[in-house]
C-alpha cells in the first residue's frame, strides 16, 4: 500500500487520536528516515526522544538478532537473567537503591504516585488520609492515564476527562514563593521535570529545584523527578537532575531506555521503595528479557568514554548555531534547552515551519504552538546540525508575524 492508501485506511480504522505528519516511514538509518519513495529525512525529533542511538544501530540490531537468546517474555512470576543487572546499573547511575520495571512513561508515573501514597500511609502513623496531596508544576506533562493526567498542566488534556485524581495542586514553574506557600502538611509528593519537554523545553532554575528538595525533606514529602524525556543521556548527563546535585526520592525513566522498544523504570530510595510489598503493584510486560537486554546495551553504549561528553559538545554546537540564527532572524524569540534537548521559541505559530521542514527533508516538531523542539539522536554529527540550520533559515525567513491559527503540540 502506498502513503495515500495507508492514510485512508487509518482514517477509517483508527480511533482518531493523532494528527500525523504526511510521511510514511519505511526505513531508517542513523539519523535519517526514508519514505516509500526513497526520500530521505534528517530526523531531529528522534521518535520523540526514543531513538537516541538513531535508526538501525548495529549493536542494537545484534542484540535483537542474537540466535542464542530465545526468550521474549517470561512473566514477572519467574526470574530471567537481565532484570537484576539492569536494576543494579540504573540504581548505581542514579544514586537510588531499587527499581521497578514498567512499559511506558505514563505507567511509570502511575506507579510512582502509588508508591508515594503507600510511603505516606506507612509513615503517617495514624494520619494517613491527610497526606494525599500532590504538587505538580504548571507547564508540566506526565502522561495520559488518570494519575499522570491529573498532574499534567494543559487543560486541553485534562478537562475532557474530569473528575481526575483529587488533591493535585499546580505550582508556577520557578516561582519559589508559590512553592513555599503551597507546601502544607497534607503534601505527600512533588513531581517535576527538571527540563519541561512538552511544556516547551523550559528549564527549572537551580534555586527553585534546591528549594523543592529542601521543602520535601523538611515536610517528609517525596520528590519525584520525571526524567522520561530529559534523562538517560539527553542533556549529556545520565540524568538532568545531576547537573544540580539533587537527590530525588524517586526518578522515572522511559523513552530511550530500551533503544526503541517500550520499557520504563521507577527508581527509588530504599526506604521509599520498601513501602511496596508483593502484590501491591505489578505489570505483565514490565522488564521483559528482550527489553532489559536492549537497555543494558543502551546504557553500555552511553557509558563508553567520551559518549556523554560528545552529547554535551554537539549540544553546545547546536545551541550556538541556533543562537546565531536568532541573531539573524527576529522571528526567533528565544533559544532554550540543554545538551540535545533544545528549542527555538518563535514570534509566530510554528506549525507551518514543521510542514515546510518536512518538505525540505527535515523532521522536528512544534509544541506550545510557537516552540520548535529538537530531540535528535544523541549520535548526530556537527554536519547534521549544519544541514538543519541551513534548511531552517529559509523556512523561518518565510514565516511572517502571527497570522495563522495555533497548533497542537
Ligand atoms: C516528561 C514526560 N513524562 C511522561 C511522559 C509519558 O510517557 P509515555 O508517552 O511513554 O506514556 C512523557 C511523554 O512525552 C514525557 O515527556
Amino acid at each position: 500500500m502506498n502513503f495515500r492508501e495507508i492514510a485512508d485506511l487509518e482514517k477509517r480504522t483508527l480511533i482518531p487520536t493523532y494528527e500525523r505528519l504526511p510521511l510514511l516511514a519505511v526505513r531508517g538509518e542513523g539519523c535519517f528516515l526514508f519514505d516509500e519513495n526513497g526520500k530521505r529525512y534528517l530526523d531531529f525529533l528522534g521518535g520523540l526522544a526514543v531513538n537516541s542511538l538513531g535508526y538501525a544501530h548495529p549493536e542494537i540490531a545484534e542484540v535483537l538478532r542474537d540466535p542464542s537468546e530465545s526468550l521474549l517474555h517470561v512473566s514477572n512470576l519467574i526470574y530471567h537473567r537481565y532484570q537484576a543487572p539492569l536494576a543494579e546499573k540504573l540504581t548505581k547511575l542514579s544514586g537510588l537503591d531499587r527499581a521497578f520495571f514498567a512499559n511506558t512513561g505514563t505507567e511509570a508515573v502511575e506507579g510512582a504516585l502509588k508508591l508515594a501514597r503507600a510511603w505516606a500511609r506507612k509513615n503517617a502513623k495514624g494520619a494517613a488520609s491527610e497526606r494525599y496531596e500532590l504538587l505538580a508544576l504548571e507547564n508540566s506533562f506526565h502522561g495520559r492515564t488518570f494519575g499522570a493526567l491529573s498532574s499534567t498542566w494543559p487543560e486541553k488534556y485534562r478537562k475532557p476527562f474530569e473528575p481526575l485524581l483529587p488533591g493535585v495542586k499546580f505550582i508556577r514553574s520557578n516561582d519559589v514563593a508559590h512553592l513555599r506557600e503551597s507546601f502544607t502538611p497534607a503534601v505527600g509528593a512533588l513531581i517535576l521535570e527538571v527540563i519541561q519537554g512538552e511544556g516547551g523545553v523550559v528549564e527549572l532554575h537551580e534555586d527553585f529545584l534546591k528549594e523543592a528538595e529542601r521543602l520535601c525533606r523538611a515536610n517528609g514529602a517525596i520528590l519525584i523527578c520525571d526524567e522520561i524525556q530529559c534523562g538517560l543521556g539527553r542533556t549529556g548527563r545520565w540524568f538532568a537532575y545531576q547537573k544540580f546535585g539533587l537527590k530525588p526520592d524517586i526518578v522515572l525513566v522511559a523513552k530511550p531506555l530500551a533503544a526503541g522498544l517500550p520499557l520504563a523504570a521507577i527508581l527509588a530510595r530504599e526506604e521509599v521503595a520498601l513501602a511496596f510489598s508483593p502484590g501491591m503493584h505489578g505489570t505483565t510486560f514490565g522488564g521483559g528479557p528482550l527489553q532489559c537486554r536492549l537497555a543494558l546495551k543502551y546504557l553500555e553504549i552511553l557509558g563508553r568514554p567520551g559518549f556523554l561528553e560528545q552529547v554535551r559538545e554537539r549540544g553546545a554546537y547546536f545551541r550556538g548555531q541556533l543562537e546565531r540564527l536568532k541573531a539573524e532572524l527576529p522571528i526567533i524569540r528565544e533559544v532554550r534547552g540543554d545538551g540535545l534537548m533544545l528549542a527555538a521559541e518563535l514570534d509566530a505559530p510554528g506549525k507551518d515551519a514543521v510542514r515546510q521542514g518536512l518538505e525540505a527533508g527535515l523532521i522536528f516538531n512544534c509544541t506550545q504552538e510557537r516552540v520548535l523542539r529538537f530531540l535528535p539522536p544523541l549520535v548526530i554529527e556537527r554536519s547534521h546540525v549544519d544541514t538543519l540550520i541551513a534548511g531552517l533559515r529559509p523556512i523561518l525567513t518565510s514565516l511572517e508575524a502571527p497570522k495563522t491559527q495555533g497548533v497542537h503540540a
